[in-house]
Formats: C-alpha cells, structure tokens, sequence
C-alpha cells in the first residue's frame, strides 16, 4: 500500500494503488486548499488550479501517475516537482508539500524529517465512511449494551 507522506501536516496516510490524491487529502482532513480554494474550487475537474502539491520525495519514480495535458497547460509556468493533486494518482509512497504556495519557516527542516523518517505501514483497511457503516454493528452494539 502507498503511504502520502503530508510534510506540512505532518501525517502519513495509507491508500490503495491507483487512488486519487486529492479524494485521500480531502477525506483525511488534510487543508489541501489555500484560501481561493476554499472559497471555490473546481471539484477536482483540473480548472481552478488550486489544489497544487509539491512532490518533495518519490519512493521511486513514477510514485504518481505522469502530468496530465491540463497540468502540462496548467502548470508550465510552476515549478516541474508541482502538481495538481486532483490530476495525480498515487502509485508508490510519495512525500508531498500541500500548499507550495504558502510560505513556510521550517520548510527545509521538515522537508529533510520528512525524507529521513522510513514511511509507515500505516491502516490496511479500506477507509469506511461514516454513512457506509454496517447497521448490523450498531445493532451488536445496542444488544451488548441491554
Ligand atoms: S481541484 Fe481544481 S484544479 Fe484541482
């Protein structure tokens, strides 16, 4: 399983080959937008360039999948190690910096934490919503509680 090393959050989180790195951030309570992306953001549909992360450490190239033709348009005047988060996904463990954009006073040091410190395991269950919860363990739960 990839492991999103979030330096500025400093958080790992875990997720399934292949998933989109916005939709992890986002359900895992990771700020990926700067203010304009709060207010108003495209959904994920690569418009609003808002969601920009920096690929600081690739466990190996290629951890996320390759530009698309709307970052290649998006982000030619952008540094090459950004992305759009909701163009990427995650193939192999990565270290990303949300919000490039914003400043940072310890960048450099938390950057080379981050790369220093072997990414963890991390959960191997596939993240459950809320609304997905099986009933029949509330149910257990009611029956344990009487
Ligand atoms: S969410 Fe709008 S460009 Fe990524």
């Amino acid at each position: 399983m990839p492991v999103i090393r979030f330096v500025r959050e400093g958080r790992d989180v875990e997720c399934y080959p292949g998933e989109n790195l916005r939709e992890v951030a986002l359900r895992e309570g990771i700020a990926l937008y700067g203010l304009k992306g709060q207010l108003g953001n495209c959904g994920g549909c690569g418009q609003c360039i808002t969601c920009f992360v920096d690929v600081v450490g690739e466990s190996s190239p290629g951890s996320l999948s390759g530009r698309t033709a709307v970052e290649e348009q998006k982000l030619r005047r952008r540094p090459q190690t950004w992305r759009l988060a909701c163009q990427a996904l995650v193939n192999q463990s990565v270290l990303v910096l949300t919000k490039p954009q914003t400043g940072l006073a310890d960048l450099d040091q938390k950057v080379q934490k981050a790369k220093a410190e072997p990414l963890a395991a991390g959960p191997t269950a596939w993240p459950v919503q809320a609304s997905e919860e099986d009933p029949a363990d509330e149910t257990t739960t009611s029956d344990e509680e009487a």
